[in-house]
């Protein structure tokens, strides 16, 4: 793995954009994977100033995004369709045609199939964008016994809950199972930007960036074995974790 240690969390979000828009410019057709929550929302703003300035044209690109909430409505201001097209599709020119985020409301068969279709039609996904949930889950693949490949429904880690009841009126109110891309499919990116800040990721990075442990039970050590995976973190984070260059 490439680890980059910024100055801030700003800065982390300019280093993961600038990924981004390095690989649109080398391969303006790219398939970009994308994530949603509160560390990439940062990332989104550097990409659309970058379309605005000219620097990138985002108007070849395919999307594909990582997951949502089960029982969500595409259209609640809470869902990831809402999340993506208010902050990166809608501010940079991109075709709701171009993209896809899976639905939480459709018949789960039906949902699966189509991600699968998305995922796989044409192309396979060039760069990959991530977040790291407390739990040490990528996409939604929650810590376990075992990991899932492909495609799936997965119940939601109360921690994960916790964490993202700051997005709704009640923990209550935080669905319990979403449907995400499998560990496989992540895996299978060409490329994979992760992105890190705060406090509460210190024991994930750590587990990352310093042990050499690759466990089902920390679901983002299995980008050990990915062949072009950056982790991008602020300095705060790096020193928590007892990351060195
Ligand atoms: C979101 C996703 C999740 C988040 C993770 C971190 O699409 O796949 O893995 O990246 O939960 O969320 P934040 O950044 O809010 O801590």
């Amino acid at each position: 793995m490439k680890v980059i240690v910024t100055k801030s969390y700003e800065e982390s979000c300019r280093a993961a954009a600038n990924e981004i828009i390095t690989q649109v410019q080398k391969k303006p057709e790219s398939k970009l994977g994308l994530a949603t929550g509160g560390t990439a929302e940062q990332v989104y703003p550097f990409l659309v100033d970058a379309y605005k300035e000219g620097k990138v044209d985002f108007s070849r690109i395919t999307t594909v995004n990582l997951d949502e909430y089960i029982g969500m409505d595409p259209d609640s201001l809470q869902s990831y369709r809402s999340y993506m097209a208010c902050r990166f599709f809608g501010p940079a020119g991109i075709d709701a045609a171009n993209t896809y985020v899976p639905s939480g409301r459709n018949k789960a068969e039906d949902e699966i199939q189509l991600f699968n279709e998305k995922l796989y039609e044409d192309k396979m996904v060039d760069l990959q964008l991530l977040g790291v949930g407390v739990s040490g889950h990528i996409g939604f693949n929650e810590p376990g016994e075992k990991l899932t490949a492909g495609v799936h429904i997965e119940k939601l880690d109360e921690s994960t809950i916790a964490a993202n009841s700051r997005f709704f009126d009640s923990p209550d109110d935080v669905p319990k199972e979403a449907i995400t891309m499998g560990i496989g499919d992540i895996m299978k990116a060409e490329k994979i930007v992760l992105i890190a800040t705060g406090e509460n990721k210190v024991p994930v990075m750590k587990a990352l960036l310093t042990d050499d442990e690759i466990t089902c039970k920390i679901p983002a050590t299995m980008l050990k074995m990915h062949r072009d995976a950056t982790i991008v973190i602020d300095a705060e984070l790096a020193k928590a974790a007892g990351y060195q260059n």
